[in-house]
């Protein structure tokens, strides 16, 4: 169906943050799939990992134990202190989930309509009830009824949430992305004293915080999650994109009391942490650690916003520059949705969110030199464009 509006280029094999299109031409590709593509293209750990995998065991169903799927869990439970895991196959799915375990916590402590705090700007997922928590007009229009028990928010802004607390008893959690993507890389002032106060207004309420990390998560802005450059822990949080490098897989934690909410029937998928998504994921955790990709993603995000910082110093029309890690967005004073095509005609792969912001999500093995190329090639490119 016409859901696409897609490039005019077919892409044939990767290697690395390198693709290859079906004419031979070769391209820098600092989108990686969205988010996906951490690892980079055919990282030859994940190739035999899954190669091996798909040749003993791709599926079984949940109905039976899977202990590729156990160890994934434990080593995600590990890494961000949460207790328990469901898994599905996406990052919609794994706020469906999480949004179906808030409204359940709400019913179970007798609140019969809960109701959900959700951002200006937020997204979601395109399901109904993900798409009715994202913030975006655009993306909602023409599907309505949406789903009710959402409140709205301006995104950053501790004092708002505040003021629902004050006048609603039927809120019964928080989702926020701690940065939001799709939104236009944006990144709460200080991100440590606005996650900190969302956890402080939960915990005096009795709300769960729950931590759309489907973008954000599994290294990109150089810890495991945004989280984790605060001190808190959130009672829920979902994962998806990064999480299996390709192969799909979405997961949504829990911790503490929230991790007991889901019982046995209330929820499931058939797919989700089959045996062969979930080697996928813990190859990808295992490759992260070893590789010391965090730390990678840290720097070369960094270094690559000093660099485009210091070519934009004299040029007015870039408003802002804006990166947790690899989060990358360049926030300029138009519409700029061309460049994605002017990009590609110099083989390299950008994406443009929230109408002006180039956003650049490259795969966490990225080197300093690849960086240099991109930035060589983008600069010009964005000089150029808004010179018109
Ligand atoms: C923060 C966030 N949440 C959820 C989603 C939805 O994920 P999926 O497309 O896997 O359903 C996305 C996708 O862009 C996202 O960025």
């Amino acid at each position: 169906m016409n859901t696409y509006g897609r490039q005019p280029v077919t892409f044939v094999k990767g290697k690395g943050v390198w693709l290859w299109d079906d004419q031979g031409n070769k391209y820098l590709d600092a989108l990686s799939g969205v988010a996906v593509n951490g690892l980079g293209h055919a990282h030859p750990k994940l190739v035999e990992a899954i190669s091996a995998q798909a040749a003993k065991l791709i599926h079984v169903s949940n109905i039976y134990q899977i202990a590729e799927q156990a160890r994934l869990a434990a080593k995600l439970a590990e890494i961000s202190a949460m207790d328990k895991v469901f898994f599905c196959n996406s990052g919609c799915e794994a706020n469906e989930a999480a949004i179906k375990l808030a409204r359940l916590y709400g019913h179970n402590k007798g609140i019969e309509s809960p109701e959900i705090i959700v951002m200006e700007k937020a997204f979601h997922g395109r399901t109904m009830a993900t798409l009715s928590a994202t913030g975006n007009r655009k993306a909602q229009a023409g599907f309505e009824p949406l789903v009710s028990g959402f409140i709205r928010v301006p995104f950053d802004d501790l004092e708002a949430v505040r003021q629902v607390a004050s006048r609603n008893q039927n809120v019964v959690a928080i989702l926020v992305e701690p940065v939001q993507g799709e939104g236009g890389v944006n990144v709460p002032h200080d991100v440590k004293a606005y996650l900190e106060g969302l956890r402080e207004i939960c915990d005096s309420h009795g709300w769960l915080l729950m931590l759309d990390e489907v973008q954000s998560g599994i290294g990109r802005t150089g810890t495991w999650f945004a989280f984790q450059h605060t001190s808190i822990i959130p009672d829920v949080m979902t994962l998806a994109k990064g999480l299996g490098s390709g192969v799909p897989i979405g997961a949504c934690l829990a911790k503490g009391d929230a991790a007991e909410v889901f019982t046995y029937g209330k929820h499931g998928s058939t797919f989700g942490g089959n045996p062969l998504a979930s080697v996928a994921g813990l190859t990808t955790l295992e490759t992260i650690e070893q590789e010391k990709l965090r730390e990678n993603a840290e720097t070369v995000g960094n270094w690559i916003c000093d660099q485009f910082r210091a070519e934009f110093a004299n040029t007015p029309g870039v408003q802002k520059i804006r990166n947790a890690g690899l989060m990358i967005g360049i926030q300029l004073d138009r519409p700029c949705g061309d460049l994605v095509r002017r990009a590609l005609q110099q083989k390299l792969l950008i994406n443009v969110t929230a109408d002006n912001v180039v956003r650049l999500l490259p795969s966490l093995v990225m080197t300093q030199d690849e960086a240099g190329q991109l930035v060589r090639i983008l600069a010009p490119l964005i000089k150029d464009f808004l010179n018109e």
